[in-house]
Parts: C-alpha cells; sequence; structure tokens
C-alpha cells in the first residue's frame, strides 16, 4: 500500500498577544471566567494587512525546511481555512505563487475548525492512488476577522494562526506499524447548522458575516461526536487506546480536549495542549499542535499520533498517524 508519511512541520503565530484582561478593558467578562470556562488565556491576533496567506506563507515556509524539501518538489497544496484573502482564488494558489511552485495543484478546503483533519484526509487520499508524491496541507486562519468583538459569547474563543505538514508517498505493509497516515474518518451532518455559522456570504448577504454560536449546544454535540470519530480511528486500525502515544486534538476547549483524553485513558501529558496560549484557531489548531510538539522533540518518529476536530456544519473526524 501506499502511506502519506509526514516528513516535516511548521508553524506560524502573528506577533500581537491579546489577553483575557486586555478583552475584560472592552467587554464585560473576566480573566476568571473565560479560563475557568475554556482554558483559554490569551490568543495571537493578526496585524491590519496581514492576511491568511501571510501566515500560511510563514508555516509552509517552516514545514519545507522541516522536510528538507523545495517548493517545487510539491505536487499539491491543500489549504483548509474559513477566512481566505478573498472570495477567490483559493488562498492556496496565493501560497503556491509565493513559494515558487508553478506546477501542480492547489486549492482550498472548507470544514471550519475540522478543515486540517478534512485537508489531511483530502491529500491522503490523493497520494494513495498515486496522483500525487508530494503535499503540503496546511490549516490558516485570521478568525479574529469574523468576530463580533461586542459578543462575550464568541469573542473570547477564537484567534490567529498556521500550521502546515508536508507528507510524502512511500510504500507501507498495509497495517498499523506503517509510518505515515494509518487511515482519516469523516463526518457532517447539516441539520445542525444553526448552532454554529456565520451570518453572511458572497451568495446570501453580500457581506462577510460574524459568527453566531449556541456555544451549549455546541459543546454537548462535540462530547459526543468526537467520541464517535476517536473510537471509530482506534477500532479501525485495531489498536488499544494504550498504544496511542499522543491526542493532538482540536483546541476549542479546555473540557472537550480533557474529556477525550479521559475517554482515552490517557496521562494528561499525553495531550497536547495550546489552547491556553493560542486558543481557537479553527483549520489551524491541530496544525500548530503537532508543529509545537514535533519541534519541542515530545512526538517523536515512529510514535502513534491521533488527531480530532469538530466544528460548524456540524463536521468532524480524526486520524491515526504513525509519525
Ligand atoms: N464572560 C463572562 N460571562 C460570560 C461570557 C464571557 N465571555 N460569555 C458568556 N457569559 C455568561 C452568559 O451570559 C451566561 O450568563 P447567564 O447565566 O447570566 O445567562 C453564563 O456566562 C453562562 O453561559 P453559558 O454559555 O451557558 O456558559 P458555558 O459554560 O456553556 O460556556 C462556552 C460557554 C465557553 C462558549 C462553552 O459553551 C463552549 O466552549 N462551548 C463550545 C463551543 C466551541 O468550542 N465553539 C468553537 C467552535 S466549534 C469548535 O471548535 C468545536
Amino acid at each position: 500500500v501506499i502511506r502519506s508519511v509526514v516528513a516535516g512541520c511548521g508553524a506560524y503565530l502573528p506577533k500581537q498577544v491579546v489577553t483575557n484582561a486586555d478583552l475584560a478593558r472592552k467587554i464585560e467578562t473576566s480573566d476568571e471566567w473565560i479560563r475557568q470556562r475554556t482554558g483559554i488565556g490569551q490568543r495571537h491576533v493578526a496585524a491590519e494587512g496581514e492576511l491568511t496567506s501571510h501566515l500560511a506563507i510563514k508555516a509552509s515556509e517552516a514545514a519545507l525546511k522541516d522536510a528538507g524539501i523545495k517548493a517545487d518538489e510539491l505536487d499539491l497544496i491543500v489549504l483548509a481555512t474559513t477566512t481566505p484573502d478573498e472570495t477567490f482564488p483559493a488562498t492556496a494558489t496565493r501560497v503556491q505563487a509565493a513559494l515558487g511552485m508553478t506546477r501542480g495543484m492547489a486549492f482550498d478546503v472548507q470544514a471550519v475548525c475540522s478543515g486540517f483533519v478534512y485537508a489531511l484526509a483530502v491529500a491522503d487520499n490523493f497520494l494513495r492512488v498515486g496522483q500525487a508524491k508530494t503535499a503540503l496541507v496546511i490549516g490558516a486562519e485570521t478568525f479574529t476577522r469574523l468576530l463580533d468583538w461586542n459578543d462575550r459569547g464568541t469573542s473570547v474563543l477564537f484567534g490567529d494562526g498556521a500550521g502546515a505538514v508536508v507528507l510524502k508517498a512511500a510504500p507501507g505493509k498495509g497495517d498499523k506499524s506503517d509510518r505515515g497516515i494509518l487511515s482519516t474518518h469523516l463526518f457532517s451532518d447539516g441539520r445542525y447548522h444553526d448552532m454554529l455559522y456565520v451570518d453572511g456570504g458572497p451568495s446570501s448577504t453580500g457581506t462577510t458575516g460574524v459568527v453566531r454560536m449556541e456555544g451549549r449546544e455546541v459543546f454537548r454535540h462535540a462530547v459526543t461526536k468526537l467520541a464517535q470519530a476517536v473510537d471509530e480511528a482506534i477500532a479501525s486500525n485495531g489498536v488499544s487506546e494504550a498504544e496511542i502515544d499522543w491526542l493532538v486534538p482540536h483546541q476549542a476547549n479546555r473540557r472537550i480536549i480533557d474529556s477525550m483524553g479521559q475517554r482515552l485513558k490517557l496521562a494528561p501529558e499525553k495531550v497536547v495542549v495550546t489552547i491556553d496560549r493560542h486558543a481557537n484557531t479553527s483549520a489551524a489548531s491541530i496544525p500548530l499542535a503537532l508543529a509545537e510538539a514535533h519541534a519541542d522533540g515530545r512526538i517523536k518518529r515512529g510514535q502513534l499520533v491521533l488527531i480530532e476536530a469538530m466544528g460548524g456544519g456540524f463536521t468532524w473526524g480524526s486520524a491515526l498517524i504513525r509519525w
């Protein structure tokens, strides 16, 4: 079989940091409330004129360097974002041009907070069928541009950033000992639209819109749907919880993260957490966390990494990767 092996990863965060205390000066909230309910302590916010593509390009350059490959070796760029630079073309083509890649293909994937898992699955399938050999998968967001800063129920939750992973096709034996992506699991259910959406768009209002969310309902669905996604990833590969070295979850709420860690009977130190510093960066949160734990030596070659995410749509999913 063909496996998509992670050859490198990288990340980028905008310089500007906004703390909970900064927000509490503008809206009726507190550092204590935000930390207790979400685990968030601060978020990075892109500067004026700093676009999703700019963050994506920096993360991609870091990932290519880490992988030791040049942009002209790439066949495919899949970029997950909810906050493209423009309605069209795909932000991925901006990244393609900036990296100096003139062949192959580049396109965006939209699955909100599940975007990176979706993009990874798309790239993995291209590699498995042989339509590409080397792929760059990016999650990049300037999500704070979609916030109503007067809505304390949503504005305290999100941040900006980007992360990227380079995948290379390599032969495997077809069992769980292979390096690379072992499986991906994607789900969606459009009936839940009203619980989490943006109230604008090119076809509906002609405006960008802002995030609307029923936080408590989203929370409740996240816990059960993520459990389904991680259970399926484990069962379909014949691995036990004890074999999982790292859980790298989408970073939406510390309590959701902890409940997934407990479900998998993982020691807290095996769960990669960035929400305290990054907040929820939507499609960027998983590759940001992967890049951090890879760079600091926590995630080592040969280890088993489980990723999972849930977001607007609803969309949700997981992937099991041998690093
Ligand atoms: N500061 C202070 N008080 C606040 C704030 C705030 N920022 N926001 C809401 N409150 C108040 C509410 O008004 C409410 O007050 P009331 O009781 O007087 O009416 C009280 O706090 C409780 O509000 P709830 O919404 O019930 O609080 P909850 O414990 O559910 O926490 C939260 C809200 C943090 C949004 C939580 O529901 C959550 O994290 N849900 C998941 C949503 C999520 O992660 N979305 C991200 C996108 S999807 C994804 O990535 C999975």
